[in-house]
């Protein structure tokens, strides 16, 4: 199996649906909409798509069953980006090599862009019809937001200057990378099988595993990455004085640690068999990619 091959396929799925919700004719603000677009489709390796199928399929959903959670759980990425980059938060003027939202419209219209893309999450995956479903509305809510994504943001602010332990600086990346990478698992999952499958909750200890192994890469390309190839400014973590696994761990320390992670990873997929094997090469690619 070319992983690179399936993950292409999934982005080309993903990016033809997230498109069409940008083609309607007539928008009460046309700038909104182009502004929210600007944040979706603007390159983006659509990871979080591409393990949301791959979870689902490994337990025998189907594509078009899919999809809504698919493109839920990037737009509800896309929303944590564009805030991200926002100037109270880490003040950056590119994201997947391009002006990020604030920069090529203004900082209202990101903020506001950022909000809808949110709401507009759970909008696609509220029209999934599925049995299932408020589960998944509510897997996804707790990893957006005070209990995941957002909380793992505000600890990022005010880890800023400081000199957090390991503790806390794995529970900042738990929260603010790895809520959402565990919930594109766990809806996945969830179209596939009950909450009390053994399955699922093995789906559920390898997407811990690489959520915090794929924020953990982050850092390290941060530091080791070419601005040109990341499409977002190297080196901007020292900038801003944020504490990451490399300035705690050292470079190998960091890498060391997200290998471990990936092989706690792999191994928790063992109640899959072979159904796991794209989910292992997957978690592989988390901390060997270069961008
Ligand atoms: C970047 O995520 C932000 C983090 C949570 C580390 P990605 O590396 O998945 O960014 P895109 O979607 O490919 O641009
Ligand atoms: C982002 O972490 C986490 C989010 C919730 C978006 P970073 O701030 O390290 O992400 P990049 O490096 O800007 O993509
Ligand atoms: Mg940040
Ligand atoms: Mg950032
Ligand atoms: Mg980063």
């Amino acid at each position: 199996m070319d992983i690179e091959r399936l993950m292409a396929d999934d982005r080309s799925r993903v990016d033809a649906r997230l498109d069409a919700l940008f083609m309607r004719a007539e928008a009460p603000s046309p700038r909104l909409d182009a502004a929210m677009r600007h944040g979706v489709m603007v390159g983006g390796k659509r990871l979080r798509p591409v393990l949301a199928y791959a979870a689902g399929r490994a337990l025998g959903a189907s594509d078009t069953a899919l999809d809504g959670p698919a493109m839920a759980v990037e737009l509800i990425h896309a929303y944590s980006l564009v805030h991200d980059d926002l100037p109270a938060m880490d003040d950056d003027d590119v994201r997947r090599g391009q002006a990020t939202v604030h920069r090529a419209y203004d900082e209202a219209t990101a903020i506001l862009a950022g909000d809808a893309l949110q709401t507009l999450a759970f909008e696609i995956l509220a029209d999934t019809a599925h049995p299932r479903l408020p589960a998944m509305v509510t897997s996804l809510a707790r990893a957006a937001g005070r209990d995941g994504m957002a909380a793992g943001q505000a600890l990022d602010l005010d880890a800023v200057g400081g000199h957090p332990d390991l503790t806390a600086l794995a529970t900042m990346h738990r929260h603010k990378t790895g809520a959402l990478i565990h919930a594109a698992v766990r809806l996945g999952g969830l179209v596939a099988v009950a909450e009390d499958d053994e399955r699922l909750l093995a789906l559920e200890q390898y997407a811990a595993a690489i959520g915090l192994a794929f924020q953990i890469r982050d850092d390290v390309l941060d530091v080791t990455g070419d601005t040109a190839v990341l499409g977002k400014a190297s080196g901007a973590d020292a900038a801003r004085e944020k504490p990451t696994y490399p300035t705690l761990l050292g470079l190998e320390g960091a890498d060391a640690k997200a290998s471990a992670l990936v092989d706690e990873a792999v191994t928790a997929l063992a109640p899959l068999g072979e159904a796991g094997h794209v989910l292992a090469s997957l978690a592989r690619y988390m901390i060997e990619r270069d961008h």
